[in-house]
């Protein structure tokens, strides 16, 4: 089937990959035209697709990168897979998703399977996607992506997949498309529930990343190690599940999707207590960070050469959206650090370069990559490690 993919960022070359691997004819459209030339030239730009997996799917006419919207019109199925990010006053921002309807409603006049993955709040497809989409006999279906980048053990084929249709013949045309490249399909009874699933799913770690990162705040005031609680509680065989502390929340999900969840659940009449509590100590953490480190080191931190290693929201990965270490270095600086970051990843990010770790009077770990240089950080003369990798250093 010839498939278009509207957004080729995480989610959407992930799943032009998966769909070029079961034999679709891939369009993987993108009004980025840096980035459609760049993957036209077998160069992906995220973690977990090789060059030459990429090339090939190119070379045997699989995939191609496109930013021509007549492109899209004759495919079987369109999946959109655009941002979803908040606005300025931190509620749902569905211009990406508007936007990519709307250039479907424009280009594509043959009946198509139109699927969102994008990840919104339930009603998305129903309320905000199909309505502007007008005119043909399109079949809709919602499938929330739950790619996580970088993880090498969980990806699109063996990651169960929910679908949900607005019709029958749209669930039913959804699953086969998945099933071409999913081991494993979940049917569920509507689009909203699909959408809501995951905002749930997210919108769980979120708040038990916060319960725990108050948690880390009680056990230091205590004298005991949070880790190594968490470490006892996790022997018990059901019942508890363990999450870690850390420096906040990062990336494009956990931060962002559970705000769409308040939103929907503002519009109808029910407060998202949980929800906001949870952003209100996750994104004060950079602030204990700070804290802490200030008072490890028993003096003030003003004139210190502070390194900042690992910017990235998480290991592994180079995405620096919405990551914690951006208010740890602003904060460090309100504090008259010099401040410095290492990220062998990231490389350069708002304007500046990733520095080397040796020379500096305090190294504050806020993501680990495999490889990073531990004997470097710990060559520092004060350390605080927010991720729990490093032994015998002070931390959360
Ligand atoms: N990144 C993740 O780990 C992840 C996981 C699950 C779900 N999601 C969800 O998937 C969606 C996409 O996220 P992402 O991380 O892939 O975003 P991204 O920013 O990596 O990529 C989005 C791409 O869409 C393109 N785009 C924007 N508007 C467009 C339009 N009108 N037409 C064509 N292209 C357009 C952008 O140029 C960009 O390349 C979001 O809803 C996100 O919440 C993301």
């Amino acid at each position: 089937m010839r498939v278009a993919i509207i957004g080729q960022g995480y989610v959407g070359l992930t799943i032009a990959v998966g769909a070029a691997a079961a034999g679709h004819k891939v369009i993987g459209f993108d009004l980025n035209q840096d980035l459609v030339e760049r993957l036209n030239s077998g160069k992906p730009h995220i973690e977990g697709i090789s060059d030459s997996q990429l090339a090939g799917f190119i070379s045997s006419g699989l995939f191609t990168a496109s930013t021509d919207p007549s492109d899209l019109e004759g495919s079987g199925a369109i999946v959109i897979a655009v941002p979803t990010p908040l606005d300025s006053n931190r509620n749902p921002d569905l211009s990406f998703v508007h936007a990519a309807a709307e250039l479907i409603n424009q280009q594509v006049k043959t009946p198509a399977l139109i699927i969102n993955e994008s990840t919104s709040y339930p009603g998305t497809l129903r309320n905000e996607i199909a309505p502007r989409i007008l005119g043909v006999e399109h079949l809709f279906a919602s499938s929330p992506e739950r790619v996580d980048p970088g993880n090498t053990q969980w990806g699109t084929k063996n990651t169960p997949r929910l679908v949900g249709g607005l019709t029958p013949a749209a669930l039913a045309k959804a699953r086969e498309f998945y099933g071409s490249f999913c081991d494993s399909i979940i049917e569920v009874s509507s689009p909203e529930v699909a959408e809501a699933a995951k905002i749930f799913e997210n919108t769980f770690r979120q708040v038990n990343i916060a319960l725990v990162n108050e948690f880390a705040q009680i056990s230091d005031a205590l004298g005991i190690s949070s880790r190594e609680v968490i470490e006892a509680a996790a022997t018990k065989p059901y019942g508890f599940m363990p999450f870690n502390p850390g420096p906040g929340v990062g990336g494009h999900c956990i931060p962002v999707d559970p705000s769409y969840l308040a939103h929907v659940a503002n519009e109808v009449g029910v407060p998202a207590t949980f929800i906001k509590r949870a952003n209100e100590v996750n994104l004060a953490m950079p602030a204990y960070v700070v804290k802490r480190v200030i008072a490890g080191c028993g003096e003030s931190i003003k004139d210190k050469m502070v390194v900042v290693v690992g910017v990235s929201y998480k290991s592994n990965v180079a995405d620096t959206r919405e990551t914690p270490a951006a208010a740890v270095i602003d904060l460090l600086r309100e504090q008259g650090a010099k401040v410095v970051w290492h990220d062998e990843l990231v490389g350069s990010w708002r304007g500046e370069s990733s520095s080397p770790i040796a020379g500096a009077d305090i190294a504050v770990v806020v993501t680990t990559h495999d490889g990073v240089d531990i004997d470097a950080i710990k060559g520092c003369g004060y350390v605080f490690d927010c991720t729990g990798y490093l032994a015998g250093v002070d931390g959360i």
